[in-house]
């Protein structure tokens, strides 16, 4: 593969990527929640980009995305690699779709080479949760851990995941089908590191030795509202006043405990006028570690708080736990190979551990996973300044290109095709 092409190939999937976040629910800015319409135009494009490939393309009944080459590769063992097609709002270019328009350049680049193995491209339907607050719904449905009870759970608009899955024109009785067969030998998922790391370090790519467990809450604080004017000070039931001091403590037990991290990222009042003293205050928490004994320890520390803020406030607390992710390490095997890939393709390679969750938590629980990490200019994310380099792009294929050369001439593969 001449360095041109791989540089070619890098310039079009940065194209690719802001043309895919032209697919918007919102104007001005990117929003792409779970079979929202804009999915339907990402679907119909990536699609386009595959046939001239010669690809299967099929969306599944969660609406993740499948493109499988070459299309005849039923049988045998498969290489799956993607990443997610959703976004949070306001996103950025990057974040989820550079993995999977990688995964195609990939393709291109591969194109004629013949592998020991098929290759199965997957765009997920849901990773962030924003829609349905349930994050993986895709990944899930994958690895056959899709919970039927999430069909009746509603978004903000009173739509249940079943009414949006038969509205996107799927077929919420298929989801079985969705999952992956023992063909599947291992997940590969190329992902911005949307932090800081590989830019301190002048590091282009980064092998992710981990992904850290995280919990995702509601913390409702619940008081009495009243008369903003007429009410004394001693003796208010302010649920917001209780929710502020509460948000300040979340903010000191991340600082006090090293590596972990704790966001109160939404906060809604109740009634919600400036005249009257809130009787209802709910805060989201967002809390994550590596090492899973520190995250439960943390969650129970600051809801122990929570009931202690209450009970001094006259006031009552509740929660509800959202995701309760235990941290997942990446198959250590594969984190070899993509670190001699790395090295193949010119770059010093730094092991790390990613704050972010992926769809690759959910895939290891099933077979072996990587995850190569390109650089974050700005150590922005989830954010319209979320960026990557063009020449980050260019190694990372060609770490990809050595990559699946490595798993071609590795032996577990051979064992795999002689077994299948
Ligand atoms: O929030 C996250 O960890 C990721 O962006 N889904
Ligand atoms: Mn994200
Ligand atoms: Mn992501």
């Amino acid at each position: 593969m001449l360095t041109t092409d791989v540089a070619n190939l890098a310039e079009q999937v940065m194209v690719r990527c802001r043309e895919l976040a032209s697919f918007s629910e919102d104007a001005g800015s990117l929003r792409r929640t779970f079979l929202s319409a804009p999915m339907h135009h990402v679907h119909r494009t990536i699609a386009d980009w595959l046939k001239p490939l010669g690809a299967t393309i099929r969306i599944d009944a969660v609406g993740n995305l499948r493109a499988l080459f070459p299309s005849d590769a039923t049988d045998g063992p498969r290489l799956l690699i993607g990443s997610h097609l959703d976004t949070v709002p306001n996103a950025g270019c990057y974040d989820g779709i550079l993995g999977v328009v990688l995964a195609v350049a990939l393709l291109e680049a591969l194109r004629g080479t013949d592998l020991p193995f098929s290759i199965e491209v997957i765009g997920f339907s849901e990773e962030e949760g924003v829609r349905f607050g349930t994050p993986f719904i895709g990944s899930r449905a994958l690895v056959g851990r899709f919970d039927p009870e999430l069909l009746e759970k509603n978004d903000s608009s009173g739509v249940s995941v079943r009414r949006a899955i038969e509205g996107f024109g799927l077929d919420p009785g298929e989801i079985p089908q969705a999952e992956i067969t023992d063909h599947a030998f291992a997940y590969l998922e190329f992902h911005i590191e949307q932090g800081p790391v590989l830019e301190r370090l002048g590091r282009p790519l980064g092998v992710v030795e981990a992904i850290v467990g995280q919990s995702r809450m509601e913390v409702t604080f619940i008081g009495r509202s009243n008369h903003a004017g007429t009410t004394p000070m001693d003796v208010r039931k302010d649920a917001l006043a209780g929710a502020a001091e509460w948000i300040t403590n979340v903010e000191h037990v991340a600082r006090a405990t090293p590596g972990l991290v704790a966001t109160v990222g939404f906060v809604s009042a109740s009634p919600g006028a400036i005249n009257i003293i809130a009787g209802e205050a709910r805060a989201t928490l967002d809390l994550r570690h590596q090492d899973d004994d520190v995250r439960n320890r943390s969650v129970r520390d600051l809801l122990d708080q929570a009931e202690q803020i209450a009970s001094r406030r006259s006031l009552s607390v509740r929660w509800v736990t959202h995701v309760n992710q235990a941290a997942v390490p990446m198959d250590s095997s594969l984190k070899s190979e993509v670190e001699a890939a790395i090295r193949d393709a010119g770059c010093e390679p730094h092991r790390m551990v990613s704050g972010a969750g992926h769809d690759a938590m959910i895939l290891a629980g099933k077979i072996p996973a990587a995850m190569i990490f390109l650089r974050t200019p700005g150590g922005i994310s989830h954010d319209p300044a979320e960026n990557v380099q063009t020449g980050d792009v260019a190694k990372a294929l060609e770490c990809g290109i050595h990559l699946l050369q490595r798993l071609a001439s590795s032996e577990k593969i051979h064992a795999r095709t002689q077994r299948e």
